[in-house]
């Protein structure tokens, strides 16, 4: 990997001998013979590295090493260089210095060629992780970050979860799948004092018993054939911080128990292990399953439910939020809109009223899917209903409240609808029975019966 390293020496010929041995490698070079000099250019030429001689007149390498901490950790935080610092031999305690002030590694003069290679290579290496790790933590984090909720009950929810997320009891999160469970635990997480502490995700339901096990509680060395070594589990892994259950209605029921005991004691032991571990983390579980049903067929521990169930939130489907729906849109379709092609789209009326009547039973995963679908396939930059390739389902005016005393004579009921929706289609097709039949999908011979034997009225009421 080519890198572009300032160094930084008084010295002539050593600066000339570095400089000729780093492009020799394929790295672009800058030098600097002076600290000021080295400052001004660590920061107008954003360097990758810094190979910093620590014997420097004026400004030392010290000096130059604290001044690069004050900008990393400034506000706003600035870029800068990785330090290696080349110190004299016999001065191991200026190099510990440097290292506690942020280098990342000494070399002692005089040092091998291949010596140099190594440690820059090594230093390249870790800085192509940490770059790495900082893309996938902003790609992973980024789906989740904004938490869109205008709806009543959203906000409602949302205020709860806000208040709960600076304590440490555990929270159970319902709700059907793609309401939302993981943007919750995550926003629970981010506004818990906890958020500088890691965000473990463990899904109950991807691993069969023993390898969960192993998972959450890591094991001891030796405690099965493989378990060349100690690991840590995630529980363990995630210190200070958040472990998400999800999907914990899939839990097989023998860690089930194990889990109610670390929940009552915040103690565990590894696979194989004999000493209790102690740990400081806050649980969030969720899962689109029914737990009292599960519960009832034995499948969940009622006592576990219990223990997980000190707050609950019920994330409610997006068909009971209409309005989140508008600014769901607006907020998927500027965020995937310049993902995908740079340019910002926008909704027509008709679309807009084709996801508003659309029920939506992926929720607000389908409605992600959906517009990243249309705007892969919107040839200009409105999105039309053709484009959402959805189809309403219209809705059958069927959602009966029963009260606890009404009636629920099956017969009595039927006979009872069946009169209302005969009326409403006469109604609808001015109490002309051809048109009616064909609205209600009934043969006309057969409706005229149906009128006659309900006692329909086949006329316009008289006002
Ligand atoms: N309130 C919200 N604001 C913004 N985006 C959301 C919101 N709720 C859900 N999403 C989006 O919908 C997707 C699905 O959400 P999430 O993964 O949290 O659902 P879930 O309830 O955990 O579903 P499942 O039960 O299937 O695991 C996420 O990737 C996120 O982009
Ligand atoms: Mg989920």
């Amino acid at each position: 990997m080519q890198a572009r390293i300032l160094i930084v020496d008084d010295d002539h010929d050593i600066l000339s001998a570095l400089k000729k041995r780093l492009i020799w490698m394929g790295h672009e070079v800058l030098t600097a013979e002076n600290g000021e000099q080295a400052l001004r250019l660590a920061t107008e030429e954003a360097p990758d590295l810094m190979l910093l001689d620590i014997e420097l007149p004026v400004l030392s390498g010290l000096d130059i090493l604290k001044q690069l901490a004050e900008k990393r950790s400034g506000i706003p935080p600035q870029i800068v260089p990785e330090v290696i610092v080349i110190t004299a031999f016999g001065t191991i305690d200026r190099a510990v210095e440097a290292i506690r002030l942020g280098a990342c590694d000494f070399l002692t003069k005089p040092f091998e060629p291949d010596h140099l290679s190594i440690v820059i290579e090594k230093v390249m290496a870790q800085m192509a992780l940490t770059r790495q790790i900082g893309l996938l933590q902003a790609e992973v984090g980024g789906r989740y970050e904004h938490v869109v909720g205008k709806d009543s009950r959203m906000v409602e929810l949302l205020d709860t979860a806000r208040r709960v997320a600076g304590t440490s009891a555990t929270v159970l999160l319902l709700g059907e799948t793609g309401t939302g469970k993981e943007v919750i635990a995550r926003a629970l997480h981010r506004w818990s004092p906890r958020v500088t502490k890691p965000f473990v995700v463990v899904n109950c339901a991807a691993l069969p018993e023993s390898l969960l096990e192993n998972e959450l509680f890591g094991h001891e060395k030796g405690a099965y054939t493989g378990a060349v070594r100690r690991e840590p589990g995630k529980i363990e892994s995630a210190e200070g911080g958040t472990v998400f259950l999800d999907e914990i209605g899939d839990m097989p029921a023998g860690l089930q128990t194990r889990l109610l005991r670390l929940l009552q004691d915040q103690e565990f032991y590894r696979v194989g292990g004999v000493q209790s571990i102690r740990t400081n983390v806050r649980f969030v579980a969720a899962t689109n399953k029914d737990l009292k049903e599960a519960i009832q067929e034995g499948q969940f521990r009622q006592d576990l439910f219990y223990r997980l169930n000190v707050i609950s939130l019920t994330l409610p489907p997006l068909r009971k939020r209409p309005d989140d729906l508008s600014a769901l849109v607006d907020h998927f379709i500027r965020r995937h809109g310049a993902a995908m092609s740079r340019r910002p789209f926008t909704v027509s009326q008709d679309a807009l009223e084709l996801i508003c009547e659309y029920h939506w039973p992926g929720n607000v995963r389908e409605l992600e899917n959906v517009l990243v679908r249309a705007i892969a396939l919107c040839p200009d930059d409105c999105i039309e209903s053709e484009h959402l390739g959805i189809t309403v389902q219209r809705r059958l005016p069927v959602e009966a409240n029963f009260a606890e005393d009404d009636s629920l004579n099956y017969h009595a009921v039927m006979e009872h609808y069946s009169r209302k929706v005969i009326e409403e289609g006469l109604r609808r097709s001015g109490w002309n029975q051809t048109k009616a039949a064909e609205l209600l999908g009934l043969q006309r011979t057969y409706l005229t019966r149906l009128i006659r034997q309900r006692g329909v009225s086949a006329k316009p009421p008289s006002v």
